[in-house]
């Protein structure tokens, strides 16, 4: 049976107080099209007020430290964005690993953190373009995956997304049988690493979604949903997204 779609909308560091009511308009979205899952991740200065205007809807955080507490200038631990609101966070997505040089080893201790606390956590993993160029891609990919999976992993918490660095802001999307290929091979990986629960575990593609491709990209195998950035960012940009997921 195929998985139940999950949409995100990872905000990045975009969002003033302004910006809630699109949150609650995407809430609205999300309601209509019950038979999506949705989430928006906004800054985390934006997730204890989003939380609280839209209570059903999920608020997830971008990142948390994999320490629960301690001498961590500037971080936050998973109990700290959870007391904020927020359901789950995106770990180790591209930009984390390039600006502040995240390792594997690190997001799997930043996904464990999470689930000590209860909360989901969406892990991210993408090849850059030289790394595609030089055919290297399903080896990146699944060398990060198996690197930053975390002990304990189950399909009820853990959702993985595949983000190609080069597609992500840039309005280039992959061919749909580079995707295909890329979330089957995820898909091998996730089997050898959690055995049968692992066709459960959602497989998100991310980089460049947007209204007019995410029926496309959405229909392909295993690809259990999307992780937008700039599309994400409006109700009126976000909403045919989620509508392209429920027609699916
Ligand atoms: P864009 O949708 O802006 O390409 O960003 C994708 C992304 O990085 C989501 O995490």
């Amino acid at each position: 049976m195929a998985n139940r779609k999950y949409i995100v909308g990872n905000w990045k560091m975009n969002g003033l107080r302004e910006q809630l009511s699109d949150i609650v308009e995407i809430a609205a979205i999300a309601e209509q099209n019950s038979q999506v899952d949705v989430a928006i991740c906004p800054p985390v200065t934006l997730i204890a007020q989003a939380a609280g205007n839209v209570p059903g809807f999920t608020i997830g955080a971008q990142d948390c430290h994999f320490a629960a507490k301690g001498a961590h200038t500037g971080c936050l631990s998973a109990a700290m964005i959870r007391e904020a609101g927020a359901k789950m966070s995106i770990l180790g997505h591209s930009e984390r690993r390039a600006d502040q040089h995240e390792v594997d080893s690190e997001i799997k201790a930043k996904a464990e953190a999470i689930h000590t606390a209860g909360l989901g956590a969406i892990i991210c993993v993408g090849e850059t373009e030289e790394e595609r160029d030089a055919g290297k891609a399903v080896d990146v990919v699944c060398g990060q995956l198996e690197g930053s999976f975390p002990d304990n992993a189950a399909a009820t918490w853990l959702t993985i997304a595949y983000e190609p660095v080069w597609a992500i802001g840039t309005g280039r999307v992959p061919e749909a049988s580079d995707v295909e290929e890329m979330h089957a091979a995820i898909r091998g990986k996730l089997v050898e690493l959690t055995g049968e629960g692992a066709d459960a575990v959602r497989i998100l593609y991310g980089g460049s979604m947007n209204g007019g491709n995410a029926a496309e990209l959405l229909s392909v195998p295993n690809v259990d949903g999307g992780l937008v950035g700039g599309a994400s960012l409006t109700a009126e940009k976000f909403g045919p997204i989620i509508k392209a997921a429920a027609a699916i």
